[in-house]
């Protein structure tokens, strides 16, 4: 399978505090990766210096084997990184549409069949009857939708997703657990981070474990989920 995505030796500091320490990682066409780690441990930064939010102190991002580094945020996103963020970033004084083709136009499409994707996407998302709803009123389900649906609008190759299900009933969270392996299915890879584990193991064909910064194990889902170094981070048992 060809390599869409690898990060070599990824750091950032703030201050005295090595919040991502040398995290490597790799990523073929329709991969799916779950993330999970101790809340601070660094998790959202990787994803911020993979989509370039954040400069690197040290390290690489190789886009199908190009050094895309010294690219923008929106740069990166018009090669094919799409993102959500922990915290929904819409706009809420536009409308759920208008929300998707202000996406759609970041990731760089054409104004006639930006449309035609954003009618598509909302009707995969389950949003076409809030259209027009203004984004700011939005319930958490809806509005998680809607941070999927607006990293979809940028015709992502791989997509990041931090904490999309936190916060939600099961069956709610059954329900996003459905969009995202509808989104696996078209063949989009994903990165995805997540402190509802079960949600992973119904996606995800791996699980890397960040802890202080750094990667600590990855391999088969349940197999690393059940290491004991992995359990011990999560259950305060002793290696
Ligand atoms: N812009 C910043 N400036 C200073 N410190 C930061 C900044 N962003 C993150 N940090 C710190 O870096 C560490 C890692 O934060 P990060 O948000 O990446 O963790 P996380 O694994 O996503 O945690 P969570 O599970 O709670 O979302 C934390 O100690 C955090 O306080
Ligand atoms: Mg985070």
């Amino acid at each position: 399978m060809s390599i869409l995505l690898e990060a070599k030796g990824l750091s950032k500091n703030f201050g005295a505090l090595r919040a991502v320490d040398g995290v490597s990682l790799s990523l073929g066409a329709g991969d799916t990766l779950g993330i999970i780690g101790p809340n601070g441990a660094g998790k959202s930064s990787l994803f911020n210096l993979i989509a370039g939010v954040m400069a690197a102190d040290a390290g690489q991002v190789l886009w199908q084997g190009r050094d895309i580094i010294n690219l923008s945020a929106a740069e990166r996103c018009r090669a094919g990184v799409g993102r959500t963020y922990q915290i929904p970033k819409p706009f809420g004084g536009l409308t759920v549409y208008e929300n998707l083709m202000v996406a759609a136009e970041f990731g760089g499409g054409g104004a006639a069949d930006a449309r035609a994707l954003c009618r598509s996407i909302l009707d995969q998302m389950e949003l076409s009857h809030l259209a027009n709803a203004p984004a700011g009123g939005l319930r958490l389900l809806e509005r998680k939708r809607l941070e999927m649906a607006r990293a979809l609008a940028t015709r992502p190759k791989v997509l990041l997703l931090d904490e999309i299900a936190g916060g939600l009933t099961d069956l709610e969270c059954d329900s996003l657990i459905a969009a995202i392996r509808d989104i696996k299915a078209q063949g989009v890879a994903i990165i995805w981070i997540e402190h509802v584990v079960h949600a992973l193991f119904a996606v995800v064909d791996r699980l890397a474990v960040i802890n202080f910064g750094a990667k600590i194990a990855e391999g088969p889902p349940k197999a690393t989920f059940d290491t004991p170094e992995v359990q011990s981070i999560y259950l305060g048992i002793e290696a």
